[in-house]
Formats: structure tokens, sequence, C-alpha cells
């Protein structure tokens, strides 16, 4: 059995992205710009922000943080949309989500200009991404692509199983996976909630995505021996003992399970650091233009 280390293996493609940049800055080149805009002040959004502009600061890319109150208005938000969408300086933005109610997500998404949109959320990335095309990979199923890559996990003809069919996740790696490419080339199978006979079709599962937000879902019980076992749940669960009071919990009933793996990703340090270098690696390709 092995542990992928995404913290080490994102510390890695950091450093690799930094030493692009650097090799950008000493030919005289502009190095990428990521802008992030945020809405109000919730604590989980605050610090994912906050880890996006430090991930920046590593790879030497610029970044800018634009703040508005929780109760901006949809059309001014709009309006800061399209002054980034024609900002030159700028390669790629996000806007962090959620937003607040009275503000429509899906609108706002749409309004980023697909070639700067670096978290892969728009419809012309989802539909570049499931036709082959290059284009912005969202974040989370492209550092799981990252880690089987780099771990040199073999795909071509296994199956893999996929729990939970978000449009972040589960259906973004389900789309990967079954691509003819290198990490690729899988039969795949997405289970969600009126799926029948979950356990029987998780042990057939040579690579099992679990990606459903149900803390130790995924027990020894459902596993091949031999599997590789992706965790992508990142529930917090209230610990009294922890600074922060809480600790992150994933789908997978780690300690149980490990043992019957080939591979297997924990929570933390597992798929949640390689997101935020899917999004550096997003950013370096838009500012080389898409
Ligand atoms: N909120 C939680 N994850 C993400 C992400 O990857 N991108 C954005 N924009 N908001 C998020």
């Amino acid at each position: 059995m092995q542990i992928i280390d995404g913290k080490k293996t994102a510390a890695e493609i950091k450093e690799e992205i930094a030493r692009e940049v650097q090799i950008m800055k000493e030919r005289g080149e502009r190095a990428p710009h990521l802008a992030a805009i945020l809405v109000g002040h919730d604590g989980g959004s605050e610090s994912y922000v906050a880890n996006k502009v430090k991930a920046c600061e590593a790879c030497g890319f610029e970044s800018s943080l634009i703040r508005f109150d929780e109760d901006v208005t949809e059309e001014r938000l709009m309006q800061e949309i399209d002054r980034l969408n024609n900002d030159p300086a700028v390669d790629g933005f996000i806007v962090q989500l959620p937003l607040p109610r009275h503000i429509d997500e899906q609108r706002v998404t749409e309004a980023i200009n697909f070639r700067k949109d670096v978290d892969g959320f728009h419809p012309v990335n989802v539909g570049r991404l499931s036709i082959g095309l290059p284009g912005f990979r969202s974040a989370t199923p492209a550092g799981i692509i990252d880690l089987l890559d780099r771990y040199g996990i073999p795909t071509k003809g296994k199956h893999a199983v996929i729990l939970g069919r978000s449009n972040i996740v589960g259906k973004p790696i389900a789309t990967l996976l079954m691509q003819k490419a290198q990490p690729g080339d899988c039969t795949v199978t997405v289970c969600h909630s009126s799926t029948r006979n979950i356990k029987e079709i998780c042990r057939e599962a040579d690579i099992l995505v679990a990606a459903l937000g149900h803390p130790g879902f995924v027990t020894e019980d459902m596993v091949k021996p031999g599997a590789t076992v992706i965790d992508v749940g990142t529930t917090r669960v209230p610990d009294p003992s922890r600074k922060s009071g809480f600790r992150l919990c994933g789908d997978v009933d780690f300690d149980n399970v490990a043992p019957k793996c080939e591979f297997i990703t924990p929570v933390p340090g597992g798929v949640g650091p390689m997101t935020i270098c899917s999004l550096m690696k997003n950013t370096l390709l838009a500012r080389k233009g898409l």
C-alpha cells in the first residue's frame, strides 16, 4: 500500500511553475496575473481565497483581491466581471463561490469570458473538456489526474467508479477518466443517490473516486484488494481539540480501507492541496493564451 502524498506533489508542481515564471520574467515577459472576487466574509471562502493569493506569491504570479460587501448588487458584480474580462493585465479570474442568495451564480459564471475562466466552470470550458479540446479543467478533477500521472498509476482499460455526480467533481472526473488519454482510457461508472447495488459496483472498481461529501461512506467491504482509492471528501466535523474547532473528514474509512489498497489518498493532504495547483496551472495557461 502506498499513500499518495498530495501535499508533497503540490509543492513540487508549484516549484516547477515558479521556475517557468522566473524564466518568463528573465525574458522580459509579464508574469501571469490572477484576480479573485470575494463577496462577503464567509470564513471558509476567506481562507480559500487567502490560500490562492499565497499560492500566487509562491509561483511568482501577480494577484489582485477584489472585495465586495455581502449586499452588493448582481449588476455591480456583473460590471466588475466586465471590467476584468476587458483588462489586458489580468490573465484569469475567479469569483469565489458560494455567492449570497440574491445573486444568480449561473449568470455570474456565464458572464466570465471563457478564455479567462481559470476555474473551468464556464459551459464553454465544460464542453471543450467533454470533447477533448484543450481548455481550463476544473481544479479538483485536474488535481486527481495529476496525482494518477505522477504516481504512474495505470488507468488504461481499468474500471473507474465515481461516487457523486456534481458539476465540479463527479461529472468532470468521469469525463477525464474516459478520454482517450494517459491518464484516462478507463471504463467509467458514475454512482449517485439513486444507484442500486452501490457496494457491489464499488467492489468492481480498479479506481474508486469518492466525492459524495458523506464522511466514512466507503468501508473496507466496498473495496477490491489492490484498488486505487481517491478520497475527495472534505467534510468539516466539529473537533474541540483543534484550534480551528473542526477537522476535515474524508468519504473513506481510511484506517480500515488503506491496508487493502495499492494506492490511497489521505484526508487531509491528498486531493485537497492539488486543487490550488490546478488553478495556478490554469492561470499560467491563460497567460500563454488558450
Ligand atoms: N468555492 C469552493 N471551491 C471553489 C472553487 O474551486 N472555485 C470558486 N470560484 N469557488 C469555490
